[in-house]
């Protein structure tokens, strides 16, 4: 399958530019699955959760019914983060769209910094959905920090992890060889690119978006500072070997008896073993 990133500095603010900007890239390039940014169609700085209110958009909204039609039209899937109102909630999610309309939501769970004050926690599950025979699961940005998230999605069969992300620290990229080494998955991180300067507030967005194999393998990197299309062709069955040696699988291996799933209440460190 072949698969594609499009890295870019969406416009605070002017969904319709941002749109418009997909739809020129996703028509400039041939590939069945697309990946782009966190919250792309809308920039990322949003000064309260008003602003956010005002500018987040419902998943029958403008900007997903264009990214359906643009999906019909090319006979794609793509992966886009978007500022999603339901109601009074407001959430940081992403949507996965194929030839036939919405596939699928996610709202990301683990929200960062100032995300804490304008949008509301995923209050779902990690689920994955049908990608032709394989499955995609769906993870956002700061959700990298936490292994469960990659873990669940590669326990729920996901073989591909898109990750739309808008990243300013300087860690993710190379973690998401781990992550994708560690699950046997492949891991798309579309980050995007430019500065915000916006409620006294400056950012700086990373780049280097990268796409990387089962094997750790990074297959396709861009530049930290330029908008840019990535491509590569993914053996999606490879996310089905989850060998490491003839005697070691990394999902089959898991002792779950002897992991802990809660830091404990009333833990002290060097307790006894
Ligand atoms: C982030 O989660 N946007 C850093």
């Amino acid at each position: 399958m072949r698969a594609a990133i499009f890295q870019f500095s969406p416009v605070f603010g002017d969904a319709a530019t941002n749109v418009a900007r997909i739809e020129h890239a996703v028509r400039s390039a041939e590939a069945e699955l697309w990946v782009l940014p966190e919250l792309a169609t809308t920039g990322y700085l949003f000064s309260d959760r008003a602003e956010c209110g005002s500018l987040a958009e419902p998943v029958s909204g403008p900007s997903l019914h264009a990214l359906a039609d643009l999906c019909r039209e090319r006979r794609t899937r793509l992966v886009v983060g978007f500022a999603e109102r339901d109601g009074d909630m407001l959430f940081n999610s992403s949507a996965y769209v194929g030839p036939d309309g919405l596939v699928a939501v996610y709202r990301k769970v683990h929200l960062f910094d100032r995300e804490l004050l304008t949008f509301d926690p995923g209050p779902d599950p990690f689920r994955v959905a049908a990608l032709g025979p394989h499955h995609l699961g769906m993870m956002i940005c700061f959700d990298w920090v936490f292994p469960e998230a990659a873990r669940s999605l590669a326990l729920l069969g996901a073989d591909v992890i898109a990750h739309p992300s808008n990243l300013v620290l300087p860690y993710c990229q190379d973690a998401m060889v781990t992550r994708a080494l560690e699950n046997g998955v492949f891991c798309l991180t579309a980050n995007r690119v430019g500065v915000e300067r916006r409620a006294g507030v400056e950012l700086a967005f990373t780049g280097c978006s990268r796409i990387v194999d089962p094997r750790g393998r990074v297959l396709a990197q861009a530049p930290a500072a330029d908008d840019a299309t990535l491509l590569a062709d993914l053996d999606l069955d490879l996310a089905r070997d989850k060998s490491l040696t003839p005697r070691n699988d990394r999902l089959g291996d898991r002792r779950p008896e002897c992991y802990v799933g809660r830091r404990p209440g009333n833990a002290r460190p060097g307790g006894p073993m």
